[in-house]
């Protein structure tokens, strides 16, 4: 009867009127209060990597390539089966649909990219994996009109003239104008330079290789970290989803956290204001600190994905091996429980206001695809 709980938690927690709420410990979600300060969730940005050497080196070996050219490369294809799945490649020789080694767990768009849903005369999609060992991150670019796709190594810069693998169970991704956002768990958040993809050599190695090129583990293109922005609040919050409201005014994006049904941590989520002419936080001061501007205790165990559009918070919940709910949420009201909406395992969701749809990724192996919703079809009350 866990739901039930839930649900009565969650109710409880919009019964709150905001005006009741000053200065509370943001790490307790079990009293009577719920709601919290979005401006007790700070996140600090970090000092920007000096990509300039790697890049001119790229550049000048006509090996800097565009999002455009990565679309247009794909090597694999997803085959799609009506029912609004797109289902990763399985072959006698490849198989993205249920290997162990990689799991997706992230989803973004072209559409989270840039409003017009188009970048670089491309419509696609792109999907963040965490490796079992969590000693690397890549990112997928599925071209959405024949559905080929080709995955690309996520790095961050060793030096100025070399870069090595990202060693974190990346989660929930955003795309913004030429940034990447890759949540980081416990740390906050790093951003990756979409205007700096990189055709490297063959090779297993990640970085410079001995005859003086660069390598990738075998993969074609490495897009290198450009930033950070790291969590500096007093308590702990756990980064594992992200999305961008391209609805609100500013844009914003929203973080939440997952937790299992057995954590006592609380389950939150928060909103920061993201700036549409540098694609960096919004009203950083003269620290580089950005405050929250929202959150809210939530107690849905097991989130995977969340994200707003219209005052509206779409949110998964996966339910282990049983189809995954979503939870339909306008602040303010009791969150209503659709029940096995998606398929299982869901996580990661993204908005597409051209539909509109709503996108998310799921990760049960043989189970994994990207699939495709009508916004209209997840019920609010
Ligand atoms: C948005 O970015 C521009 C360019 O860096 C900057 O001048 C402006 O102050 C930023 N706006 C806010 C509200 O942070």
């Amino acid at each position: 009867m866990r739901f039930t709980s839930t649900v009565l938690a969650v109710a409880a927690a919009i019964l709150v009127p905001a005006t009741m709420v000053v200065a509370q410990d943001p790490n307790n979600c079990n009293t009577e209060e719920k709601k919290r300060d979005g401006a007790d969730f700070v996140l600090t940005e970090q000092k920007a990597y000096d990509l300039s050497k790697l890049s001119s080196y790229f550049s000048s070996n006509g090996k800097k390539v565009k999002v455009s050219d990565v679309f247009e490369d794909g090597n694999h294809k997803m085959t799609e089966d009506g029912l609004g799945h797109r289902i990763w490649e399985r072959t006698p020789d490849y198989d993205d649909l249920t290997t162990e080694k990689w799991i997706p767990q992230g989803i973004t768009t072209t559409a989270d990219a840039l409003d017009t849903g188009i970048y670089e005369g491309k419509d696609g999609f792109l999907v963040s994996w965490h490796r079992d060992d969590d000693s690397a991150v890549r990112v997928t670019f599925v071209n959405k009109g024949d559905n080929t796709y080709r995955h690309a190594l996520l790095v961050q810069p060793d030096g100025t003239d070399n870069f090595k693998n990202v060693p974190i169970h990346a989660g929930g991704i955003l795309w913004y104008g030429s940034t990447l956002w890759v949540v980081d768990t416990s740390n906050g958040l790093r951003v990756f330079d979409m205007s700096n993809i990189w055709q490297v050599g063959s090779g297993d190695g990640v970085g410079k290789t001995s005859s003086g090129g660069y390598s990738a583990a075998g993969y074609k293109y490495v897009i290198p970290q450009l930033r950070s922005y790291k969590w500096t609040s007093s308590f702990p919050f756990r980064f594992s989803f992200v999305s961008l409201d391209r609805t609100s005014t500013p844009d914003s994006i929203l973080v939440g956290e997952y937790q299992r049904d057995s954590d006592t941590a609380p389950v939150r989520m928060v909103q920061w204001n993201i700036n549409a002419t540098d694609r960096r936080l919004r009203d950083l001061d003269s620290q580089g600190r950005a405050k929250g501007i929202w959150a809210y205790c939530v107690n849905i165990d097991r989130m995977q994905g969340a994200v707003q559009a219209n005052k509206k918070i779409y949110i998964t919940r996966d339910n282990i091996n049983d189809p995954g709910d979503m939870f339909g949420w306008i602040p303010g009201q009791i969150a209503y429980q659709n029940r096995y909406f998606t398929t299982e395992k869901p996580e990661d969701l993204s908005y597409d206001k051209r539909g509109p749809w709503l996108y998310t990724v799921t990760e049960l192996a043989g189970r994994r695809y990207i699939s495709t919703f009508d916004p209209a079809q997840v019920k609010f009350s």
